[in-house]
């Protein structure tokens, strides 16, 4: 897909398929991260073949790692703890990908030169200071002093010392970030973090790496001791459930349709999205709830919604939904009566200020909105129909902005030019083929 924008003039409907969606994001760069530790070799199936996994893989091999990807799983031979191989003058890119950028510094913690860390446009806007003050406790160097952004350079320590860190805003790239430096530093590293997803969790307890976890009813307490080593390990990458929430708003806002979403991590700290829109009457069914790897998997069916309903969000859910808010948003223009997110100043911290660019959005679309840094609050309408011209430029490229954007034109109707359809190349390449698949038309 190299052309600038596509057009969709045409709505959707009397779709009943089974589809899969791509392997899941923060999986697929979690375990290429780890098995770049670990000693011998590891194999990911059904890794994510994207834009931010293959930069973490790229990222990797400038460190000396070998990577195979090959169409069954992807290979890394690990280089062990503190095994990267440092040369002067690396750059390292993380491209679009804040997981990347984040959980990739504290593997770096004990380099003896200076790696600059870049990031593409969107990422070099994002808050970096959250991750890079804690690092800084522990004795890791960052140049310039006080940058809060990409570019930065990171240089590490010999004296590291492990923190107690307490983690705020609900951020699992930031709880990961400090599980993560525990691999290079002796001693204790205590964590107590807001609820929020716990992948490094539980592939650190598969990894044998010590780690104690005490649950209370918001935070969880994580204390981690240095492992020797990691063995190198397999992994089954389910879909993504941020992938699906787009294909399951598709269905349930499309008239006589019905679809089953195969193979899905609905790992708790990500369930949000189901439970907000089932809360809002979608009746979406999980079905073959299995265990792959400890991550609970399961298939998804989900059929056109015949009474949505607005909804009060708690923001206990924010943290488990971070990611589906912007298609959430739009499956509550289409719902009866108002329906209130709050607490959401984070989603302005993601790929593009997400909070502002969804309401501008759907008041394009002629749905009324009243939104703060903080809130959105959404006057949903059953009968929203649409007719005129829509024209989305989406300026940072965001993914789930132009995916947004997709499935409004094929729920909504009217003549939509959306700009960017690469984005998805980020985190789901298979977007535009399965919505071919149910039936639509892209130009
Ligand atoms: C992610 C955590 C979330 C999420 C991002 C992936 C992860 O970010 O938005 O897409 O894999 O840890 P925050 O931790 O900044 O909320």
């Amino acid at each position: 897909m190299s052309s600038k924008y596509i057009k969709i003039n045409k709505k959707i409907n009397n779709f009943n398929k089974t589809i899969e969606v791509d392997g899941d994001k923060s999986l697929s760069i979690r375990w290429a991260l780890l098995a770049s530790q670990a000693i011998g070799s590891s194999r990911a199936f059904n890794l994510l073949n994207s834009e931010d996994t293959i930069n973490t893989l790229k990222c990797l091999k400038k460190l000396g790692v070998k990577v195979k990807l090959s169409k069954k799983f992807c290979q890394i031979e690990g280089r062990g703890i503190n095994g990267f191989l440092y040369k002067k003058n690396l750059i390292l890119n993380a491209g679009n990908s804040g997981t990347l950028g984040r959980l990739l510094l504290p593997l770096l913690i004990k380099s003896p030169y200076k790696i600059k860390i870049v990031g593409d446009k969107s990422l070099s806007k994002r808050d970096f200071s959250r991750v890079i003050e804690p690092l800084k406790n522990m004795g890791v160097n960052f140049y310039p002093q006080n940058k809060k952004k990409l570019p930065i350079f990171i240089k590490g320590s010999k004296y590291l010392r492990p923190i107690k860190y307490i983690e705020n805003l609900g951020s699992a790239q930031c709880k990961s970030c400090v599980m993560l430096s525990a691999l290079n530093i002796d001693g204790e590293t205590s964590i107590t973090a807001k609820k929020s997803r716990d992948h490094t969790e539980l592939l650190f307890r598969n990894l044998k790496i010590p780690i104690k976890i005490k649950k209370n009813k918001n935070y969880d307490l994580i204390k981690i001791i240095k492992p020797k080593s990691i063995n190198g390990f397999n992994l089954n990458i389910p879909g993504d459930i941020s992938s699906s929430a787009f294909f399951i708003v598709l269905t349930l806002l499309t008239k006589n349709s019905k679809l089953l979403i195969k193979n899905i991590n609905i790992n708790p700290s990500r369930f949000g999205v189901i439970k907000i829109l089932n809360k809002m009457g979608a009746k979406i069914k999980i079905i073959n709830i299995r265990k792959i790897n400890n991550e609970k998997c399961a298939d998804i069916f989900v059929k056109t919604a015949k009474n949505l309903k607005g909804i009060n969000c708690s923001s206990n859910l924010n943290s488990s939904a971070i990611d589906e808010f912007l298609i959430i948003f739009l499956a509550a223009a289409k719902a009866k009566g108002i329906s209130y997110f709050k607490k959401l100043s984070e989603l302005n911290q993601k790929e593009s200020p997400r909070l502002k660019i969804g309401s501008k959005i759907l008041n394009m679309i002629g749905v009324k909105v009243i939104s703060n840094k903080n809130s959105i609050k959404i006057y949903g309408n059953p009968d929203l129909k649409l007719n005129k011209n829509y024209i989305i430029k989406n300026f940072l490229k965001d993914h789930r902005v132009f995916m947004m954007s997709v499935i409004s034109a094929l729920s909504l109707g009217g003549a939509w030019k959306i700009y960017n359809p690469e984005s998805v190349k980020t985190s789901f390449p298979s977007f535009l083929k399965i919505v071919s698949k149910l039936g639509a038309k892209i130009n």
